[in-house]
């Protein structure tokens, strides 16, 4: 049967229903390709792009232009997942205006379907301002990327007598019109919490279980990023040694002369 494509109300559809929504990122057309042939239900166009694709040690240096050229170039796998585009550090953060035509930007010159935008009770005005030309958000609270510097690293948040504050962001985000929240890196407790308490779907990372949805990052999964590996990441492939060895070989018969041979050159 051919698979629909999937669409917000389906995503809300899925809370009600009890079915687990499943993410990941893709930021170029091959990955987009392989992440939505594997039946994921959204795709993330993150910001982690500035981590994983282009070798930043932080998402802060993310600029709308790379967002976008990586949003348009997911969009060209034509997936059917729902496609969720990051909003980058300082795209939202200067007020209403500019958020709103920055996430218009992404929407119509990238091709994005909705976007996200990182903070909870700081940002409910900017994501009401969005929500209401039709930009369907998603929220993320908890562990927040862009904050790095006011959180003195990535460190899991909400522990101990911060978890209200938590909970009172999950409540400005949903109450401002997202239409589903990440939780990044909070007590599973807390995140069971939060997902009971919020009509909307949550979508968890490093938020254990209790998630109506999980979110991961493909190169993690995949083994392709080596400069950390935080303890909420499943290994499911270790491919940088297949890639490592496939180039080792390649460099070998270029050098002895094995490649290219006849089935591989012209008449
Ligand atoms: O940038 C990103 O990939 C993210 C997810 C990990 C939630 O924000």
């Amino acid at each position: 049967m051919m698979r629909k494509k999937t669409t917000i109300p389906d995503i809300l559809q899925m809370k009600q229903e009890g079915r687990r929504i499943t993410v990941l990122t893709a930021y170029d057309f091959p990955f987009a390709r392989l992440v939505d042939g594997g039946g994921v239900d959204l795709i993330l166009v993150g910001d982690s792009a500035g981590v994983v694709v282009a070798g930043h040690d932080t998402t802060l240096p993310v600029t709308m232009d790379e967002m976008i050229y990586h949003v348009k170039a997911v969009r060209r796998a034509e997936p059917k997942a729902l496609v969720v585009a990051d909003m980058p550090f300082m795209s939202c953060q200067t007020g209403i205006e500019d958020a709103c035509r920055n996430c218009g930007r992404m929407i119509k010159e990238g091709g994005a379907e909705a976007v996200k935008i990182e903070g909870g009770t700081n940002m409910a005005h900017v994501i009401r301002a969005v929500a209401s030309i039709d930009i369907p958000v998603m929220g993320h609270i908890g562990l927040t990327p862009q904050s790095i510097h006011r959180m003195g690293g990535y460190k899991v948040q909400g522990r101990k007598d911060q978890g209200e504050r938590i909970v009172e962001d999950a409540l400005a985000v949903e109450a401002a019109g997202a239409f589903s929240v990440v939780l990044e890196g909070i007590p599973s407790r807390l995140a069971a919490r939060i997902s009971a308490e919020l009509s909307i779907p949550t979508i968890g990372i490093g938020a254990g279980p209790a998630c109506d949805g999980q979110v991961l990052v493909i190169h993690d999964i995949l083994g392709l990023c080596e400069k950390y590996s935080p303890k909420f990441v499943k290994r499911y492939a270790d491919l940088g040694p297949v890639i490592s060895e496939a180039v080792r070989q390649y460099v070998s018969e270029v050098r002895s002369g094995e490649f290219p041979d006849e089935e591989h050159s012209f008449s």
